[in-house]
């Protein structure tokens, strides 16, 4: 709910468990005043104290008093140039070489309903569960525009901010720093927790105090990428799993961002989130328009948790979009860690038929189907059938995989192109390239301008053919490099600056599409794994596999870090072979499917290798995850131990939301010998009622809270259990 008093211009927006308040101060300045538990209505503008503040500077329409500074206030979306010194929000070039932009409020409209972005990705609601609060300001000098986006999901806790900055007057500006979100809080002792990494180990949490001065996580990549994550929280210093006030914050974006906190002087904390204005400079002539993508918080007084359980929700209803979104997904088995390059459609109708009697339900053939792509040096940017491995194309192949009864999928990786391809010998100045300067390879390939329309079309225009050209239910698509040498052919130099923003603009535009045309189509977003995994792609993808590595204990590090914001329901996760290719590590066939099913769940692997037995309880996992898809992907999610603190296990819990069934897993570390017994504590039961553990005789929720589950003495290192709680009265 969205509430306007008129006669002090306050704004305060309510959801179930928070509020957010703000308001307009005589000189049109947005101030803000609150972001907290739900309250009544009550002002806090009392909280904006003024005082004469050494070398913080006063806006002129103050007179000669020296108490108001832009340079001490929160503010909702703050000017630059003109006396804020901390952490910009809005940089802009004027056409006299000036670099401020004085924003001060002109109106403001209240709707039903939840805006949307033109060509971004954004959460959605229906019209009767949300509000859209949109407020325009105006630098009176120049005439730009900043058109102020807030809107409230109300039994999300979801509150969600954009701008559109408008060029009103008559002369160009460059825009080069553009935040979607600014967020003044009032106090500076916070504890901040990034999730960061690296190419397979992505999303691990660092918790830290905020120091004085910026604190800074971003990519420069072109995409989100593996080393920091464009979701943050912060939270009280005492505040944990359980109790404490927290907030995360995400952008809805999948290229360079920037979020920065600074702890101010006057120990105040401001943090920003956006497009990463490195490189970035976007010309806006007359009358035209920047829109800057989404950026959402959720507020929880009750610890991680319950942000947690609230993100979760908000990405699976109020993000993910189409017929996936809520369809149960199937079992799949990829190819990719069974053959890598080395297939044909015999090897590949032999591997379907073995995953067929383990209960798989879809086939994926990877990376090396299509143009002469035997190894990853060629073949990227020819999306036509490799005829020499599948004979007379996919329809052949794709119509005995479903004669098994199995669907089939397939991979692509649409930004792409090799030097080594018939697209690079057509059309050289397609890829990112600066002229008269080598090209930088990653992975051997080169990146296409998507920023140009006609190459994205181009490239969809060969894969459409080819997905028609058979029954293709599932698509993953790939992302294996990081943007260099970026430069567009297509744009004069002064506009080199928007190259990055189009090319995100030009991906998503592909995706849309496909969603289209094909939207009885599963897609699965991958970046090498996790190096594209945000709220911007789960609008297209309705999962994302989450990372390279398919280790049992390295995915338990990556799955906790990911779970913080990301649903079980979008994480993909893969049993794979062992010894695991990435760590050398072995697990139980047991372990790793316990593991993979705090995900999508399916294999990579060859079943071929695996002996008559463990085929068998491959089929008996598979059959436990259908029995269990519902309770997995939709319930409420709980971590109940920290991986990376010391301890003997690693736990946690999918609770049903009407507290009905609970499954509790936990998967042990390295043995030690005569060691101390192990107890394992649900959370989120029904304190009254009655559960039977694994079919044992019926327990009160509150003992099993209070009192813990024992775990057995199971010996050996990386054991997995599973704990089915059933409620039984
Ligand atoms: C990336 C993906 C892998 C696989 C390969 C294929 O690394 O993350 O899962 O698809 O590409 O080249």
């Amino acid at each position: 709910m969205i509430g306007y008093q008129a006669e002090n211009h306050l704004f305060t927006l309510h959801t179930r468990s928070s509020s957010y308040q703000f308001m307009v101060d005589p000189s049109g300045y947005l101030l803000h005043t609150y972001y907290g538990p739900r309250v009544g209505g009550g002002s806090f503008a009392y909280r904006l104290r003024q005082a004469d503040r050494g070398f913080s500077p006063n806006p002129n329409s103050e007179g000669h008093t020296r108490t108001f500074s832009l340079d001490t206030q929160p503010q909702e979306y703050p000017s630059s140039g003109v006396g804020d010194f901390r952490i910009p929000v809005l940089e802009v070039e004027n056409a006299d070489g000036s670099r401020a932009a004085d924003l001060r409020y002109q109106s403001h409209v209240i709707r039903p309903g939840k805006y949307a972005l033109p060509g971004l990705p954004a959460f959605f609601a229906k019209e009767e569960d949300a509000q859209t609060l949109e407020i325009t300001l105006e630098d009176p000098v120049t005439g730009l525009r900043a058109v102020l986006y807030y809107g409230v999901i109300e039994s999300r806790d979801m509150i969600t901010r954009a701008v559109r900055i408008e060029n009103a007057g008559d002369k160009p500006v460059a825009l080069t720093r553009v935040m979607s979100l600014c967020l003044d809080l009032h106090q500076g002792d916070l504890d901040l927790i990034t999730f960061d990494g690296r190419h397979t180990g992505e999303r691990h949490p660092h918790r830290r105090r905020l120091a004085p001065g910026i604190q800074m996580v971003s990519s420069t990549r072109g995409a989100t990428s593996h080393q920091h994550n464009n979701f943050i929280m912060f939270c009280a210093p005492d505040a944990g799993e359980t109790h404490g006030w927290c907030l995360g914050a995400a952008l809805v974006y999948s290229g360079n961002f920037e979020a920065a906190v600074e702890r101010t002087q006057f120990d105040t904390a401001r943090m920003t989130l956006g497009i990463s204005p490195w490189q970035f400079r976007f010309t806006l002539a007359p009358g035209e328009t920047f829109t800057a993508p989404e950026a959402v918080m959720i507020f929880s007084r009750e610890g991680f948790s319950g942000m947690t359980h609230q993100f979760h929700r908000a990405i699976r209803d109020n993000l993910c979009r189409g017929e996936w979104a809520h369809r149960r997904r199937p079992v799949l088995l990829n190819t990719w860690e069974a053959a890598y390059f080395d297939f044909d459609s015999e090897k590949l109708l032999e591997i379907a038929r073995c995953a067929a009697e383990t209960g798989v339900e879809l086939l994926v053939m990877d990376d090396g189907w299509f143009g002469t792509r035997n190894d990853d040096r060629g073949g990227l940017g020819d999306w036509f059938v490799n005829e020499q491995k599948l004979p007379g194309g996919l329809a052949p192949l794709v119509h005995a995989v479903n004669e098994l009864g199995l669907d089939f999928g397939l991979w692509i990786e649409p930004e792409m192109v090799s030097e080594d391809s018939r697209l690079f010998a057509e059309h050289p100045n397609w890829a990112l390239r600066i002229p008269g300067r080598p090209a930088t390879r990653g992975r051997s390939q080169l990146v296409l301008d998507f920023s140009r329309t006609e190459v994205w079309q181009y490239v969809y225009a060969q894969i459409k053919k080819v997905l028609s050209s058979a029954n293709i239910t599932y698509v993953k698509w790939d992302m294996n490099r990081s943007l260099t040498d970026v430069l567009s052919a297509a744009l004069p130099a002064e506009r080199q600056g928007e190259v990055y923003h189009r090319f995100v603009l030009g991906v998503y535009a592909m995706l849309e599409q496909f969603r289209k045309d094909f939207p009885h189509i599963l897609l699965e977003g991958c970046c090498g794994g996790g190096g594209r995994f945000d709220c911007g792609m789960l609008y297209y993808t309705p999962q994302i596999w989450a990372s390279d590595n398919t280790d049992a204990m390295d995915r338990l590090l990556i799955q906790y870090g990911t779970s913080f914001c990301y649903p079980v329901s979008v994480v993909g996760s893969h049993v794979s072979a062992v010894p695991n290719e990435q760590t050398g590590r072995v697990t139980g066939l047991d372990t790793r499917a316990a593991v993979a099913m705090a995900g999508t769940f399916g294999y990579e692997l060859d079943p071929r290798s695996l002996s008559v037995a463990e085929r068998q309880q491959m089929r008996l996992e598979i059959d436990r995850f259908r029995h269990l898809y519902d309770l997995i992907q939709y319930g409420d999610y709980d971590r109940l131990t920290d991986p990376f603190a010391p301890g003997p296990f690693t736990a946690w819990q999918q609770t049903a939301p009407d507290g009905s069934a609970a499954l509790v897993t936990v998967v042990t570390g390295m043995a030690r010998s005569n060691d101390a017994f192990a107890t394992v504590y649900p959370r989120n039961l029904l304190p009254d009622a009655l559960y039977s553990v694994n079919g044992a005789d019926a327990v009160r929720g509150d003992v099993l809270m209070y009192g813990g589950i024992p775990l057995p003495h199971v010996g050996g290192d990386y054991r997995a259990m599973q704990f089915e709680l059933t409620r039984q009265g």
